[in-house]
């Protein structure tokens, strides 16, 4: 049975291995997202598979206007999720993204959530057609380039946030 858990500072290297398996093609980001998990202010979730680290994933919250008062809106930003590769299409992925709207249900309660945005790469599918299922959709197709040269799309979901099942 998998079980998501909030990230411990101790996960920080099960969060790296599962990085490189899973982001090794767009560049060095076994390196730069267990950077995130340990920045202050990010929001992790594990999947577990008893004792195995099988998924995890990071969120950060960013004032609109980069002011940072309480009257500002805020954007949720999912700065990476992934799941082993042993455990895809299982619903691991599900099961973190089910945590993930939790949060950010939780803090519209006192902060105004805009959005929810991430970054997908323009080829990787899987992903694209998992996040339309969660309701997010293309809001910019020249949002950058991953350091590997492949197209960065920035995706949105508008409020509201609602969790299912
Ligand atoms: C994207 C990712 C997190 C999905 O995790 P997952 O646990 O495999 O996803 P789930 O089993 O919960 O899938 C839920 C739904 O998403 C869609 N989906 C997921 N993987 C898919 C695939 N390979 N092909 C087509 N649809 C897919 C399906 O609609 C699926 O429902 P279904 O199995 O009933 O058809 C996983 O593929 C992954 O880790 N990819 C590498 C990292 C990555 O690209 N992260 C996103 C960018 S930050």
């Amino acid at each position: 049975m998998i079980v998501v858990k909030p990230g411990l500072p101790e996960n920080q290297e099960l969060v790296e291995e599962i990085s490189s398996q899973a982001f090794s093609k767009y560049g060095d980001y076994g390196t730069l997202i267990p950077k995130f998990f340990a920045t202050k202010g990010v929001h992790s979730f594990i999947a577990w598979d008893g004792d195995q680290a099988v998924g995890f994933a990071l969120m950060g919250f960013l004032p609109w206007t980069g002011a940072d008062t309480s009257d500002d809106w805020w954007i949720a930003d999912l700065l990476a999720i992934a799941v082993d590769v042993d455990y895809r299409r299982r619903r691991v992925g599900t099961e973190l993204m089910k945590k993930v709207m939790q949060l950010v249900q939780e803090m519209s309660g006192w902060r105004e959530i805009k959005e929810i945005q991430l970054t997908s790469a323009s080829d990787n599918e899987p992903a694209l057609k998992f996040f339309k299922g969660f309701g997010f959709e293309v809001k910019d197709r020249f949002h950058g380039k991953y350091s590997s040269g492949q197209d960065a799309w920035r995706l949105v979901h508008q409020a509201p946030f609602i969790v299912d099942g």
